[in-house]
């Protein structure tokens, strides 16, 4: 019987909700939901019967009846709660991306190790039954080698303004390219060799956003190019209009010998499989819930004494890659990743 493990969710919203549901769904109890907006708190609270409500994370993170810290805050504020939460010794699973920066990262790293607390980050999609079977049918050599990964997202501005925020969550190349990026890690066992990214703000005139200082690149083409020859390629545009509704088209993985379509990293049941002169539907298995999967494995790794299976690494990989396009869209460059990831490990070293 593993142990019940008390947890203080912080963060009311879209992913607030998901983490109470998940840590409920197991074993574990949560004690609080903590947000500065008290009515989105309660509400949240409410419909789990979960009787603390916080409007300041500091005094969450501090009662003694707190083991685990499960953050869903906007980027800016990873850092600040994970170092709050790590200084009363509770163990910390924060959603991703890791950090906006490497001295953020690093100063998460800092408070996590001096502490000796756990630290997971939430890439639940990786989980996905379809994420392993492109993994096989990549790595077993099924489609051949190397293969070109195509992922695709077309979306309206987003409703959450920060989302464009350069100083907030920094656009989808931050914010929802990182799924990607650990994903094609996992796919193609193989870490970056070079990025290229050509950025755009297509919604640099709507007056929704005309209050953002600073707008993040909202629309872009990356190629990434992996050690093993393969290549991933992300199409993203958050900058069409409000209403706009052409979708994206489903994510494609193909090779020499073959390809294969769908929403790898979702929780859903089925991929397109194209080989010589045949084709077939494959069913995957699906989970109850992915973040329920994601807080079995974290809680199964603290009792173990193991590092989670997401966390630090994934988080700073994810955030290299991501910090390697911003430079490639600035310069017009390709950026070498190994030294790129070397200068910003160097940067983030204490003086
Ligand atoms: N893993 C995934 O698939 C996935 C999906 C969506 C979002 N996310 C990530 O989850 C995080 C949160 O995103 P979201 O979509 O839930 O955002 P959201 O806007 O729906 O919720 C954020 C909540 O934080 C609250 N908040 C802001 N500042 C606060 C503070 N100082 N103290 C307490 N509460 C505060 C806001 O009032 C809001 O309710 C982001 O890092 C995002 O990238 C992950």
């Amino acid at each position: 019987m593993s142990k019940q493990w008390r947890i203080a969710v912080i963060g009311a919203g879209d992913m607030g909700r998901h983490h109470v549901d998940g840590w409920s769904r197991i074993v574990h109890e949560v004690v609080s939901v903590t947000d500065v907006d008290g009515a989105r708190a309660s509400e949240l609270a409410e419909s789990f019967g979960i009787r603390q409500v916080y409007a300041d994370y500091r005094e969450a993170v501090a009662q003694p009846d707190v083991d685990i810290v499960s953050i869903c805050l906007p980027l800016p504020l990873h850092a600040d709660v994970t170092v709050a939460a790590a200084k009363q010794g509770k163990h910390v699973f924060c959603e991703k991306p890791l950090a906006p920066d490497f001295a953020e990262a690093a100063r998460i790293e800092r408070a996590v190790r001096e502490a000796g607390v756990a630290f997971g980050l939430g890439f639940q999609r990786n989980l996905a039954k379809g994420v392993l079977a492109a993994r096989d049918w990549v790595q077993s050599g099924r489609l051949g080698r190397p293969v070109v990964f195509h992922c695709d997202s077309v979306a309206e501005i987003r409703p959450k303004r920060i989302m464009h925020d350069a100083a907030g969550n920094k656009g989808p190349l931050m914010d929802l390219g990182c799924h990607y990026y650990v994903m094609w890690e996992t796919v193609f066992g193989s870490r970056p060799r070079s990025v290229h990214a050509v950025g755009r703000v297509l919604g640099k005139d709507r007056a929704e956003l005309a209050h953002i200082p600073e707008l993040a690149i909202d629309s872009a083409v990356v190629t990434i190019e992996y050690e093993s020859g393969d290549v991933g390629v992300f199409t993203v545009t958050w900058g069409m209009p409000p209403g706009f509704r052409m979708g994206a088209q489903p994510d494609r993985v193909f090779g020499p010998k073959g390809g294969a379509a769908g929403g790898f990293n979702h929780n859903a049941g089925r991929l397109a499989l194209y080989e010589e002169n045949r084709s077939e539907e494959v069913d995957l298995e699906v989970y109850p819930s992915l973040h329920a999967e994601q807080f079995r494995l974290f809680s199964e790794a603290i009792e173990e004494g193991r590092e989670a299976p997401t966390g630090l690494a994934a988080g700073k990989e994810a955030l290299a890659v991501t910090l390697a396009i911003f430079r490639s869209i600035e310069t017009g460059r390709v950026v070498d990743f190994a030294s790129f990831r070397e200068e910003l490990l160097h940067e983030a070293r204490p003086v």
